[in-house]
């Protein structure tokens, strides 16, 4: 039997393995992790991630052949493939802090892996890398072998987080890249084989290491470009009195363009898209390419000026004060259908209302009040680290509560600011809701889900992305 071993139960290791063990039975699958309380829930009821389907596969493979595991070397050495699936976090100190990827988590387990291994291994790079990342790999495994054969391979994760189930079993493609040798290219055929069971082969693309390094990287910048693009757009239809979802509309219709991801927001969030494109900057930098760095850098900048746009729509409003004033933030995970938080554009939202002094009270049907705080109390680029190396109690921010539900949330608020799209918003009792705030009483719409006609027949005065605004909010420029 083949035993496959994955170094990482997070988003993308717990899912991606589950799926593994369900469509390839003859296959053992552990998944083992340094973190004993991730291990721990992967191994109850209450799996540490949400993901729509995750839990069935979960309970139908666990104890046949997917396992969750904290003895990694036991399960890494007995492997004869390991997928790497550990947190990359941005460097936070040091040379390229802000930018560059930080690999502790990734060399460790590489070292690990020289440590205990007594037979050949194919090692598959599942994390996100920076390009050339391999090689630093397969030098530290070459210095410490023992006579031991390991093959590198690069396998990127397209898997988008609320429909990772999906993707795993429908993905668009399937990319391994491996060395030109014949070794390199028979372990590309090892995983080739894994992927399928259920993957159709023309969609499993083989490369060479560095072109799949790069394409995970290129596909994620290409993604977050075209949002910021069509934010860029929103910031330009307020001023103008064009409506953004009318211009995408027209502008997705060319086949060339096409309209998926072309939808306005208060901005992009989630583990990768800010994180890999610094790591695409601080490449380009090193390889002396500061024009094509700055071409990447500015799809960041974009955002964070959506999310700054967004802040001071709220408080200009509200007569360019928030101070004391009650605002119920609906929705904190970055999108729906999933209870991940990293990089959520309500965290900057939210420090931005609390820097005006506002009191703010959150509800999220699936983020916990405990990584709420843990949010909002810390630093950049802190949250992609281990659990266990979090700190453990962090600050509590005093000005924010947690609501257990949207009317509770925003009982006597003063202004609602959606900011993830969950289907439970779409059908609230906007009667009621305003029926129990402060007058005037507004709604920020960030993911433009509400019906702003009905809306404002009920009294409410609404902003929504990109659209033609309120008259309200036209006598009162937003200028930072
Ligand atoms: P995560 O933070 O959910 O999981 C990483 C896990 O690795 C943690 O549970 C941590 O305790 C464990 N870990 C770290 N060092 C370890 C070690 N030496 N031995 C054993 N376990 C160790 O991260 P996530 O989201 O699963 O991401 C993993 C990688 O995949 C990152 O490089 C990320 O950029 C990439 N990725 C993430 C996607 C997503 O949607 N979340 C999609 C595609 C790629």
């Amino acid at each position: 039997m083949v035993k496959i071993c994955c170094i990482g139960a997070g988003y993308v290791g717990g899912p991606t393995m589950a799926v593994i063990a369900l469509k390839c039975p003859s296959i053992e699958v552990v998944v083992v992790d340094i973190s004993v309380s991730r291990i721990t829930a992967w191994n109850s009821d209450q799996l540490p991630i949400y993901e729509p389907g995750l839990e069935q596969i979960v309970k139908q493979c666990r104890g046949k052949n997917l396992f969750f595991n904290t003895d990694v070397e036991k399960h890494v050495s007995e492997a004869d493939i390991i997928f790497v699936s550990v947190n990359t976090p941005t460097k936070t100190r040091g040379l390229g802090a802000g930018k560059a990827a930080d690999l502790t988590y990734w060399e460790s387990a590489a070292r690990m892996i020289a440590n205990v291994s007594t037979s050949n291994k194919i090692v598959v790079e599942k994390s996100t890398v920076p390009v050339k990342t391999a090689e630093a790999i397969e030098k530290i495994l070459a210095f410490n072998s023992k006579g031991i054969n390991y093959q590198i391979l690069s396998n990127p994760e397209f898997l988008a987080e609320g429909t990772a189930i999906q993707d795993l079993f429908n993905p668009d493609r399937v990319l391994i890249g491996g060395r030109e040798t014949p070794d390199g290219q028979r372990a590309i055929q090892a995983l080739k084989h894994v992927y399928a069971h259920w993957v159709p082969e023309d969609k499993i693309i083989t490369t060479n290491l560095w072109s799949a390094e790069l394409s995970k990287l290129a596909a994620n910048a290409f993604l977050a470009q075209r949002i910021s693009s069509v934010n860029a757009m929103s910031a330009l239809c307020e001023a103008t009195g064009a409506d953004v979802a009318q211009v995408s509309d027209a502008v997705g219709k060319d086949t060339r363009i096409g309209p998926k991801f072309l939808t306005a927001s208060v901005g992009f969030g989630g583990s990768c898209f800010q994180k890999d494109i610094l790591n695409l900057v601080y490449i380009c930098e090193c390889n002396g390419l500061p024009e094509v760095a700055n071409y990447w850098k500015q799809v960041i900048k974009v955002n964070d000026h959506q999310k700054n746009r967004f802040v001071n729509r709220v408080v200009s409003s509200m007569f360019n004060t928030v101070s004391g004033k009650k605002i119920a933030i609906l929705g904190f995970a970055f999108k729906k259908d999933t209870g991940d938080t990293r990089e959520t554009p309500a965290i900057d939202v939210c420090k931005g209302l609390l820097g005006d002094k506002a009191r703010l009270s959150i509800y999220d049907p699936q983020v916990t009040e405990d990584q709420i705080q843990r949010d909002l109390s810390s630093n950049k680029f802190d949250w992609d680290h281990p659990v266990h190396l979090q700190p453990m109690s962090p600050n509590t921010v005093k000005q924010v509560s947690i609501a257990w539900d949207a009317y509770e949330a925003t009982k006597e608020s003063h202004g609602i600011c959606i900011l993830t799209e969950w289907d439970e918003f779409k059908s609230l009792d906007f009667q009621r809701i305003f029926d129990n705030m402060q007058k005037p009483a507004f709604v920020f719409d960030g993911r433009n889900i509400v019906d702003v006609k009905k809306l404002r027949d009920i009294g409410f005065i609404v902003y929504s992305i990109g659209k033609p605004l309120d008259p309200w909010l036209k006598d009162m420029p937003a200028v930072a």
